[in-house]
């Protein structure tokens, strides 16, 4: 049996370069060290940090309540608002932001200051959309038709648009086909990053050959998610899973050819846990 790994399969720049800040906190030895949300959606990899004794802030109050240590940013980024507050006595701010993600940001700032209203194509519960909107005067966030739609009775005269960095590239473009017959002044960003755009190119490519498509990747993992539809729509016979050991009652036998992708969060050491497994049991 033939078994291809997608070459973008894994970690991207921005969640190896989060990761790395977090080791290097570490290292430095430092005592309180804390990520406002998880650094990445992946549970293995929060776990290992957690033993180390990096602590998870996973609400706003518990944010405020801080009184002393270091926060780390994670790649996703924050609003205005939140940089803000954490800049007090006692806390030091170490924002491992995606530098893709921040040009949205001042993407938005800039757009907010010539009056525009900034529409962000993504989803409305991400933690990089929120950011996103804590730097815009006023935004609406579409994820759907349905949104498009209910837009359509409040055309702002003058808006720009920008995307979470890991939309789907052909609905982002549905989508800006749609609004740019709505409003009058609009200036299209698309920030959708390469390392997203490669990845989905890649696993559609991929999916269109095989006979099974294998997507790995943390079950909250939006980027993730986005592949394995993308994989669907190409291969019935798509399996998303988090480990190994999700991939165990599947029986592959009959088949010749198998790809595998993983999402921006998802360590190296489980994609060659499956690809081995695949290749040495079937
Ligand atoms: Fe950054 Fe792109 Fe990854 S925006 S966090 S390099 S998917």
């Amino acid at each position: 049996m033939k078994v291809t790994v997608a070459s973008s399969a894994g970690f991207c720049f921005g969640v190896q370069r989060a990761l790395d800040t977090v080791y290097r906190q570490i290292s430095l030895g430092k005592k309180d060290i804390y990520t406002y949300g998880p650094i990445i959606h992946n549970a293995h990899v929060v776990a290992d940090l957690k033993e180390k004794g990096v602590k998870v802030l996973q609400s706003r109050e518990e944010l405020d309540a801080l009184e002393s240590g270091t926060v780390i940013i994670r790649s996703h980024g924050v609003s205005r608002e939140v940089m803000e507050s954490l800049d007090r006595e006692g806390i030091e701010i170490v924002d491992a932001t995606c530098p893709f993600v921040k040009k949205i940001h001042g993407i938005a700032e800039k757009a907010s200051e010539e009056g525009r209203h900034v529409i962000i194509i993504g989803d409305s519960g991400h933690p990089e959309v929120q950011g996103i909107a804590g730097w815009c005067r006023s935004y609406t966030v579409v994820n759907s038709r349905e949104d498009l739609e209910r837009l359509k009775g409040n055309i702002p005269p003058k808006a720009a648009i920008v995307a979470q960095t890991t939309y789907n590239c052909s609905d982002f473009k549905e989508f800006v086909d749609f609004l740019k017959f709505l409003v009058y002044d609009i200036a299209v960003a698309n920030t959708i990053c390469n390392a997203t755009t490669e990845r989905q190119m890649e696993a559609r490519g991929l999916a269109q050959s095989v006979d099974a498509m294998i997507v790995i990747g943390d079950i909250h993992s939006s980027n993730t998610q986005k592949l394995y539809e993308i994989c669907k729509q190409f291969c019935k016979r798509s399996y998303f899973i988090e480990t190994l050991d999700d991939l165990k009652p599947v029986n592959f036998q009959s088949l010749r050819h198998i790809g595998i992708t993983a999402g921006a969060s998802t360590p190296k050491n489980i994609i060659e846990e499956v690809q081995n497994y695949v290749r040495n049991e079937f």
